[in-house]
């Protein structure tokens, strides 16, 4: 829609080996004639026989500029993930400024801006204490575009100034990122040790305007080894031992990590003219093996969202979803829109998406999303009622409770989403006990800049009105709504 030119410079990184660089040898032109082994005064192992033509070669492409471009270096990097609060959010860490300073973000794929809490705020601010926050003083880098920002998510919103920084995760750096320095935020939208949101959806949605870091990263083509990030998530749901902060799993960009999935990724394509948020058309759902009617077209889209807890749809379909669990019964009050059903029932409910024969299957462990009763009988289940009627966002958010029973992928081009079965390995990181992650700076494999990115005048403001009054369904969309629950639960 309003995408605006952007001007990339990767460094190149030369993976040449340091002896490469050396003077060629005099017998230069590479042939199949060169007898290395004969003229050897000792015979060397055909690896070395290798490495030493592969040196040859590297050497002549360099003298001639031949090996630049096939030389320069792709990379992929990871960071990983927090799961806070028995899988209410998750969250991994970025660096900003020089020197880069860490920061706790939520990993969003259901929105596309960047912001941290600025350490410029009010009392009334909302930002809680004791979380790091971003000091622009403090940066030799930032420059601020004297721009105000405002987001507004489901569970409330955050507001402050647009600014420009090198901001750096999983071993990349994009100089020249734009973010917002947050000042406010509403009550429940921030929980220590979480400083702020990383949006890794499209430019389309960003509330900015501007391009999101990932596909800053995704655009410049050179710079990732894949055009793609790939998500695992743990589960710590069905854990009565859990603590607020557990180990959350795995984000991956440039790469899948294939220790953590087994067989293909099933990719399917966001439907034409539908890039922005993550969309995939849910065409089956199943409960208990029963099949539930969700309609066709844009009514059946939903946005994969790491950034939503739950798995919020068109109340009609929810009802009929409940309706094959005996014993359900719509919520009132604070949870209306929710439903509880007996504890005893194990209700798995599975979805297939675009036109992927496979249906993936969601563990009843999260379907069930939390007893509703000290006792434990009654369970308020993860399948909630969103009503998008006047917005941009789409039908069906699911969240965090579908993400952590497949590895997920986010492909740039074409644009795609791809899920896969978790291994073992990472199967065996559920409930697991260890110490959470904590905020890192990693060092830089590969660095772009993303400049004059910001969207301006009218097309701006239409776009922030456009995201206000979207409201529904951008992440954090249900993290705010089980901390709700869970204060009125306990
Ligand atoms: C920021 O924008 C305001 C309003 O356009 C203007 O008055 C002010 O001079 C600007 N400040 C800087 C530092 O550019
Ligand atoms: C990446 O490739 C696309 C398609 O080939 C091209 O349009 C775009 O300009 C390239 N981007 C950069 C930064 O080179
Ligand atoms: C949680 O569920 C997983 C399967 O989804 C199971 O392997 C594990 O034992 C359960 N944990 C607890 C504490 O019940
Ligand atoms: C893959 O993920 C596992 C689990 O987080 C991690 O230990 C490993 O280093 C990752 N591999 C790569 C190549 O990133």
């Amino acid at each position: 829609m309003h995408l605006l030119p952007i001007s990339l410079t990767v460094s190149c990184l030369l993976s040449l080996a340091a002896d490469s660089l050396a003077a060629p040898h005099p017998s230069i032109f590479p042939g199949a004639h060169i007898g290395l082994s004969r003229r050897a005064s000792k015979r060397r192992s055909p690896d070395e026989v290798a490495a030493s033509l592969q040196r040859r070669k590297l050497a002549l492409e360099a003298k001639y500029g031949i090996g630049n471009a096939k030389n320069r270096k792709r990379a992929s990097g990871q960071n990983l993930i927090t799961d806070e609060n028995a899988d209410s959010s998750y969250f991994g860490s970025l660096a900003i400024g020089t020197p880069a300073v860490s920061f706790d973000v939520i990993l969003d794929t259901g929105s596309s801006d960047l912001w941290v809490a600025s350490s410029q705020t009010g009392a009334t601010s909302n930002i809680p204490s004791g979380i790091a926050t971003f000091d622009a003083a403090a940066s030799s880098t930032f420059k601020s575009l004297n721009q105000s920002f405002s987001i507004t998510y489901d569970s409330g919103m955050a507001q402050g100034a647009l600014a420009q920084d090198s901001v750096q995760m999983a071993g990349f750096e994009v100089n020249s990122q734009v973010f917002a320095t947050v000042t406010e935020v509403s009550s429940n939208v921030l929980n220590a040790p979480v400083s702020g949101l990383m949006g890794l959806a499209w430019q389309a949605i960003a509330s900015s305007g501007a391009t999101p870091f990932w596909q800053a990263l995704a655009q410049s083509n050179s710079t990732l080894t894949e055009g793609l990030f790939g998500v695992q998530l743990t589960r710590y749901n069905n854990d009565t031992k859990v603590t607020a902060l557990e180990p959350g799993g795995t984000f991956t960009l440039g790469a899948t990590n294939q220790s953590l999935y087994t067989g293909q990724i099933d990719f399917q394509n966001i439907p034409t003219g539908e890039v922005g948020y993550w969309i995939q058309q849910i065409t089956q759902l199943t409960v208990n093996g029963a099949s539930v009617s969700v309609g066709s077209g844009s009514s059946a889209y939903a946005a994969i969202d790491t950034g939503t807890t739950l798995i919020g749809g068109p109340a009609a379909v929810i009802s009929a979803i409940y309706a094959k669990v005996p014993g359900a019964t719509a919520g009132t009050g604070q949870l209306a829109g929710y439903w509880t059903y007996p504890c005893s029932q194990q209700v798995t409910i599975t979805l297939k998406f675009g036109n992927s024969a496979i249906a993936w299957p969601i563990s009843s462990d999260d379907f069930e999303f939390e007893a509703a009763d000290s006792s434990g009988t009654t369970c308020i289940g993860a399948f909630f009622e969103v009503d998008n009627t006047g917005t941009t966002a789409p039908a069906w958010i699911v969240g965090d409770t579908f993400l952590k029973n497949v590895y997920s992928v986010f492909r740039y081009n074409p644009p795609a989403v791809g899920f896969a079965q978790l291994s073992p390995t990472a199967l065996a990181m559920n409930g697991a006990r260890g110490a959470a992650p904590s905020a890192t700076i990693g060092s830089v494999q590969a660095a772009v800049s993303a400049t004059g990115t910001v969207d301006t005048g009218a097309n701006r403001a239409s776009s922030a009105a456009s995201r206000a009054g979207s409201g529904v369904g951008v992440g954090l969309l249900s993290a705010a709504s089980a901390a709700l629950l869970a204060s009125l639960l306990l």
